[in-house]
């Protein structure tokens, strides 16, 4: 089944039911954000999978939280981008760009003015941004204390997102993932302990996720419904959350959302990799239920096994691999005929250059 052609019920077909999972690789100039011939060759090569998903790309400058991350907000960054869907699909592959905007995961010095980073409420992440070191190297740091967006300035996201999905498609993206997981700004919205908004945008489960649907719909006119995908880590504490306290009723109910939508795909990423192999734990039976679209499974499927496992049970469609496919960019083959894989190596995930980038062999 693995690696059988898939047809999305929204009518998008994939030579296999792999995809890579998004993957921040800071591998741009944070002046203009514009992806270069390094980061075509490096999608170029992952292009084998069924679907890649691009890195997170910020949809505007205050959305951005890590150094050299490449961008979506305007015509050059979409031109740029150009030249990596051609190289993809010129490979036969397919990609979404994941468009992101990581609200209070920021620090100031990403930003041209300088602002504070932005927040679903003042409360200040336990967590951290990537900025530039005295070398200019990516370092780690503490995420500044952001500011509460004004309800006006919500609005104005959803209008960074529309704007980044007309670009997507103006770039020759097949289509965009929304990234609503991990912490980042869509995220804190959803958390009833990060968010505490007395507006349209807080209190009920309806209201923190408005912004969401919203931006949902914006994307979905730009790019159609069919062609969008949204990200969501149900029981998630990355980029210092706080789980969920009622996820068998938060996300089913965005599930349902999204499918009166026609939304085309859904993409659950279990942050522990535990949970989403356990055939008896209810989550994704109850998304799978809840919609109608194409389900994407991810969190430590590191092998064929694993993948064959959840898509026989019927609790996914599409199975989303990250850090394997860092090391193997033929990784479909290397499944296929069980071989070896190339180790990872962290210490390049964010670094400059195309060293644990665009180096590593193929079979
Ligand atoms: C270097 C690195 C960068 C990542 N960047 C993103 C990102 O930009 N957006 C996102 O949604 N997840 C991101 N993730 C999470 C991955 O998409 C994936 O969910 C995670 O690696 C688990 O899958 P795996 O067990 O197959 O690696 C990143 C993970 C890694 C290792």
């Amino acid at each position: 089944m693995l690696f059988d052609r898939y047809t999305s019920q929204s009518g998008l077909s994939f030579a296999n039911r792999i995809a890579m999972a998004p993957m921040t690789r800071c591998r741009a100039d944070h002046r203009d954000a514009i992806p270069n011939d390094m980061i075509a060759e490096y999608y170029r090569q992952r292009a084998g999978v069924g679907l890649i998903i691009s890195e997170g790309v910020p949809v505007s400058d205050r959305g951005r939280g890590y150094l050299n991350t490449p961008a979506l907000w305007n015509e050059a960054q979409a031109a740029g981008w150009k030249d990596v869907t051609a190289a993809v699909h010129a490979a036969g592959g397919r990609i979404f760009a994941q468009i992101w905007h990581v609200g209070r995961i920021s620090h100031r010095s990403l930003h041209a003015d300088g602002s504070a980073p932005a927040g679903a409420s003042g409360q200040r992440a336990k967590g951290e941004a990537m900025i530039a070191g005295p070398d200019g190297r990516p370092t780690r740091a503490e995420c500044d204390a952001p500011q509460a967006l004004s309800t006006a300035e919500v609005k104005g996201v959803v209008e960074e997102f529309r704007n980044a999905a007309r670009l997507a498609k103006v770039a020759g993206f097949d289509g965009v993932e929304i990234h609503g997981a991990n912490g980042y700004l869509l995220d804190q919205f959803r958390c009833p302990m990060v968010n505490d908004r007395t507006d349209e945008y807080g209190g009920t489960l309806e209201n923190r996720y408005r912004l969401l649907l919203e931006v949902v719909d914006a994307a979905a006119g730009e790019i159609g419904a069919a062609n969008v995908a949204v990200r969501q880590s149900p029981y998630g504490v990355a980029n210092g959350m706080s789980p969920d306290p009622e996820p068998m009723l938060t996300y089913p109910w965005l599930a349902g959302e999204l499918s009166r939508r026609d939304v085309g795909f859904l993409h659950i990423y279990c942050q522990t990799a535990d949970w989403i192999h356990d055939a008896t734990h209810p989550m994704m039976p109850a998304l799978h239920a809840a919609f109608s679209g194409t389900l994407i499974a991810c969190g430590g499927f590191t092998n064929a096994e694993k993948c064959e496992a959840i898509l026989t049970r019927g609790h996914a469609d599409l199975i989303a691999i990250g850090k394997p496919l860092i090391s193997n960019p033929d990784l479909v083959e290397r499944f296929r005929l069980s071989a070896e894989l190339n180790r990872w190596d962290m210490k390049t995930f964010y670094a400059p250059g195309p060293e644990g980038f665009t180096d590593y062999p193929s079979l």
